[in-house]
């Protein structure tokens, strides 16, 4: 994609100033600071509902996103009341992986990289450094030889849950952190098997218009394509704006640990896709089906994810016109959320970003009803992740 592209694009949009950011990012801890006691030991739901989040114990996929708004938290402000809350979570992760609760699916990036492999980074935690570890030797479980993949859910080796999912990128880096944590030499398995994913989801997930498929289901006597799917998108054949959104991010975030330069030509076609999609305040509806004038809801998600890739691909861009332009791109993002998306006042929601969608029913689809039009865990997380990426040379989490 060519650097005039995005300028054409979006030179007409305003970017976050710095003290936008820092408003919104101490805004962001506050919000973590007061629902400290109420959430205490415990996770947030993946959804709020009507923009506040009930608590649940530490069973879910998407519970690691609690603190790993704790962690950003803590580095914004030093303050000591964070760093305790999330070394008590980081207790509850280690007894979860130990005895095997919730663990059978592919998440353990999701739930690992924001809530231990932060701890680790920045308190030195040894139990930490160990969930994160088996969480990785856990992942590691649900590698499928046969095709080459982790299969994201259910019973390994099921002929009908054969498959993986887009969302997978995003628990690789566990992988490769595992890696380094452990001095595995050269190409080692946990390498080896994140490569052989990486390479098996960009031959069949990403379509050539740029858009890419939720889940594929492979062959599981061949390994082979059997068929894209979607879950939570709209249809088979549309594009899932958050699928769409993890398979930018995950991208950006890969290259880092590969220098794979199949992975910026990847990260450059779902992004050329994203932005032709994208509605006046560059925040997509919750598939990329629609676009402006609909009444579908948004998902201010999927934002939040676009922006921490760009950001993170900023940094390894080829050229310094793309560095800035990917920059800029994001920080346009920000602006939006910042303006339009963001919680400004706690009687409102206890979340950060209003106006995400978890799954949302079509005619067409398989996924259960539930976070339509609410703050999503993730979409809190990743806004507060982008947040600290603009206003700090920020040491990732993943
Ligand atoms: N990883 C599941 C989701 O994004 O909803």
């Amino acid at each position: 994609m060519g650097d005039l592209f995005l300028g054409e694009l979006f030179l007409d949009k305003p970017a976050a100033t710095p003290d936008e950011v820092g408003r919104a990012l101490d805004f962001c801890a506050e919000q973590v600071m007061r629902s400290l006691p109420r959430f205490a030991g415990r996770c947030q739901n993946h959804s709020s509902v009507n923009n506040f989040y009930p608590a649940c114990d530490n069973v879910q996929w998407t519970c690691g996103f609690w603190p790993g708004e704790i962690w950003l938290a803590y580095e914004r402000t030093g303050n000591n009341a964070f760093r305790e809350a999330g070394l008590a979570l980081v207790d509850s992760f280690l007894s979860r992986i130990e005895d095997k609760i919730e663990v059978d699916h592919h998440d353990m990036g999701f739930l690992y990289s924001p809530s231990c492999v932060s701890a680790w980074k920045l308190t030195g935690s040894e139990k930490a450094r160990r969930a994160a570890l088996l969480a990785a030797d856990q992942l590691m479980r649900r590698f499928q030889p046969i095709g080459g993949f982790f299969q994201a859910w259910g019973q390994l080796g099921a002929p009908d849950n054969y498959r993986y999912i887009i969302d997978c990128l995003l628990n690789l880096p566990l992988l490769f952190w595992a890696a380094n944590e452990t001095g595995e030499p050269g190409e080692g398995r946990y390498r080896a098997r994140a490569r052989e994913h990486i390479a098996t989801c960009l031959a069949h997930s990403f379509r050539a218009d740029g858009s890419t498929f939720h889940t594929v289901f492979m062959d599981s006597q061949t390994g082979g394509m059997l068929r894209g799917a979607t879950c939570q998108g709209y249809r088979d054949d549309s594009a899932w704006a958050r699928g769409q959104a993890w398979a930018i991010c995950g991208a950006a975030f890969l290259f880092r640990h590969t220098r794979d330069p199949a992975l910026v030509a990847a990260f450059e076609n779902a992004l050329a896709f994203y932005l032709s999609r994208l509605p006046e305040d560059l925040t997509p509806y919750w598939d990329m089906i629609f676009t402006s004038g609909t009444e579908e809801p948004r998902d201010s998600s999927s934002a939040a994810i676009t922006a921490c890739g760009l950001l993170e691909m900023a940094r390894f861009a080829a050229t310094p016109e793309a560095s800035v332009s990917y920059a800029r791109l994001a920080s346009c993002m920000v602006k939006s959320l910042i303006d339009r998306y963001a919680v400004r006042d706690p009687a409102v929601s206890d979340g950060l970003l209003l106006h995400g969608t978890y799954s949302k029913k079509s005619p067409y689809n398989t996924c259960t009803p539930e976070g339509v039009d609410e703050c999503t865990s993730w979409g809190d997380y990743f806004y507060m992740e982008a947040l600290t990426r603009l206003s700090a040379d920020w040491d990732s989490y993943w």
